[in-house]
């Protein structure tokens, strides 16, 4: 359903990607690993045509993007960012309802019936029918992010593409929308390709895992075939307590939480 093939991207001298292959099937629920600035979000925005790869192709449901049918895919393909993309002065209902519907000012529309059920319908399956005319400023990052994917649900997409959509939500919570997002993949049958930082959540949710450093795809396996050495070939250092610097467990970063996972 989704095929990628041999797309660059450059900006300028900096060549990010360099020649990324892969297919996704229907229903795949697939993770992209990467250090920082490993071109992981370029990648996803390449195949939603938020940017363009410089070459190569891609395929989504036998159509390839082209900037003709961009508009027409982009209704199929929903993006969840990472910085929570939603509108703080407007209600739950009012930001799921213009996702709904680009293009059209939020204060002085019509929206009819069935979008309403829809919205509403969206809004329930991330959990919030009890929010559904709070003002979106006063939910939690959390909720947010359960917005945001609500946003994206109204469209009925095939395929979500998943920015690092818990880097900022503390585990418990990320937890919950990486729940959502296997939920709706699970349900829906909706395919989900999702970048993350956190490799237990990757081993938790994912099927199968991208790993991506130096502008190519270094692994491409099934969750239970993953070793220290793609991780070593992505993070450049092992996961292994007894192999890595001592510098690195002192490090107090986002990584810390996953090294006892292997
Ligand atoms: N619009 C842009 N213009 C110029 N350079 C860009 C642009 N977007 C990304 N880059 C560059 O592409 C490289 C990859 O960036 P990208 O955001 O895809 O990495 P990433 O793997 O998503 O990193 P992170 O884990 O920090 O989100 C970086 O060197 C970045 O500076
Ligand atoms: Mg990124």
């Amino acid at each position: 359903m989704i095929v990628v093939e041999k797309i660059r991207k450059e900006f300028g001298k900096n060549q990010v990607l360099k020649g990324i292959s892969f297919n996704l099937k229907k229903g795949e629920f697939a993770v992209v690993l990467g250090s920082s600035g490993a071109g992981k979000s370029t990648l996803l925005r390449c195949l939603n045509g938020l940017c363009q790869p410089t070459s190569g192709k891609i395929v989504i449901n036998d159509v390839e993007m082209n900037q003709k049918n961009l508009n027409k895919i982009r209704k199929r393909v929903g993006f969840i960012f990472q910085n929570i993309n939603v509108v703080g002065n407007l209600t739950v209902m009012q930001n799921v309802l213009t996702g709904s519907l680009a293009g059209k000012s939020p204060w002085n529309i019509f929206f009819d019936r069935e979008e309403k059920k829809k919205a509403i319908q969206a809004i329930e399956m991330v959990g919030l029918a009890d929010k559904v005319n709070t003002r979106v400023d006063k939910l939690s990052g959390g909720q947010k992010q359960r917005v945001g994917i609500a946003r994206v649900l109204v469209h009925n997409p095939e395929i979500i593409l998943a920015d690092e959509p818990v880097s900022s939500l503390d585990p418990v919570t990320g937890q919950g929308i990486m729940e959502l997002l296997e939920h709706i993949n699970q349900d829906l049958g909706t395919t989900v390709l999702c970048n993350l930082h956190q490799i237990e959540y990757a081993k938790q949710f994912a099927k199968r895992i991208f790993g991506i450093e130096n502008g190519y795809i270094q692994f491409d396996k099934q969750v239970s075939e993953i070793s220290d050495v793609d991780l070593k070939s992505i993070y450049g250092h092992s996961f292994n307590k007894q192999d890595r610097p001592k510098e690195i467990d002192d490090r107090n970063d986002s990584y810390s939480l996953q090294y006892d996972v292997i």
